[in-house]
């Protein structure tokens, strides 16, 4: 019997090729192109599996373009990048790699924050210009962290992980807004009190963006939003681009409406708005919070196996539309 063939979208590990080669014909990238749609829908003719980054958009043109196309596996928690009701349509199986990244990119989350509070980047920009010439009281005084107000907008498991993060290494008092409350058994264990989204935006002193991009978060952090935070006030994006209105944001930031921000993610990436690269006050991260080789790895390995599981066995480890799979 001949073996499916799969495309593997974006460059990965070689040990991850080598798995799925014992299981399917591959093409591979390993130049590492960011194919454009057209590009994207003539590799994968004759293909019953891809190998995915949040970079390659899976829509319905790609699903009209593809009929063979089974199932698509996304090295990614975030899944944006899937017209997921139209994959279900053409009976195609979506998966992304939930859980393997949670504490890997909790931890980021709070550099991100501690290095936005602390302006760790500014300064270290400062002292390699060979502008340190002096000690002085005030020099890059920033916000406190410990024993400080911290807010998370989306209190799913990584948002989970940055509260228990807050709340026992550093003492914080935390709030969060979510589309639904948590149990108050895990309320208990992220030591974290539910509050509206208002209220959230005007009480904490570092505000943590957390929630899944759809339309119904875009520009969930605009203008508005924004004039209710304090002027001390922090603001951390580890979610995705697109939540955060980012010109709305420079000019909260210019304007020091807001003290500072740290964005790993940005509207229309890996272009960055170009009024966000002069602010001094934001520190700025080209979407690395999943970035350790053993989550790296354990990401790259969950999608292989959806892969390998759904086309040799029907049974997929991380469907997001597991109908497609019961049918
Ligand atoms: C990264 O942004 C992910 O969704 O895994």
């Amino acid at each position: 019997m001949s073996r499916p063939s799969i495309l593997v979208a974006r460059a990965v590990f070689p040990e991850t090729l080598d798995r799925l080669g014992q299981y399917f014909d591959v093409e591979a990238n390993p130049d590492d192109t960011v194919w454009s749609k057209s590009q994207l829908i003539e590799k994968l003719q004759g293909k019953a599996g891809a190998f995915t980054a949040g970079s390659d958009r899976i829509d319905t043109d790609v699903l009209a373009a593809c009929p063979q196309l089974k199932i698509v596996a996304n090295m990614a928690v975030g899944f944006n990048n899937f017209d997921l009701d139209a994959m279900t349509a053409a009976g195609v199986l979506g998966t992304n790699a939930p859980d393997v990244l949670t504490e890997t990119t909790a931890d980021f989350g709070f550099a991100l924050l501690m290095a936005t509070a602390r302006r760790v980047t500014e300064s270290e920009h400062f002292l390699r210009a060979g502008k340190w010439t002096k000690w002085s009281y005030d020099m890059f005084a920033g916000a406190e962290v410990h024993g400080s107000t911290l807010g998370i907008l989306g209190m799913g498991r990584i948002g989970q992980g940055i509260a228990r993060r807050g709340a026992h290494g550093f003492g914080m008092n935390v709030i969060y807004h979510n589309r639904s409350q948590l149990s108050p058994d895990l309320e208990a264990a992220c030591k974290a009190r539910y509050v509206s989204k208002e209220e959230l935006l005007k009480t904490a002193d570092h505000l943590v963006l957390v929630l899944p991009y759809s339309a119904s978060s875009h520009h969930a952090i605009g203008g508005a939003e924004l004039a209710l935070m304090k002027p001390t006030a922090c603001l951390v994006n580890i979610a995705r681009g697109g939540i955060v209105d980012d010109a709305a944001l420079a000019v909260a930031l210019r304007e020091r409406r807001i003290a500072a921000a740290g964005l790993d993610v940005f509207e229309g990436e890996p272009t960055v708005y170009p009024d966000l690269l002069t602010v001094p006050n934001v520190v700025l991260t080209p979407h690395i919070a999943s970035a350790t080789v053993p989550t790296r790895r354990a990401m790259a390995d969950l999608a292989a196996d959806n892969l390998i599981g759904y086309l040799t066995q029907g049974k997929a480890l991380t469907p997001l539309n597991p109908q497609v799979m019961a049918g």
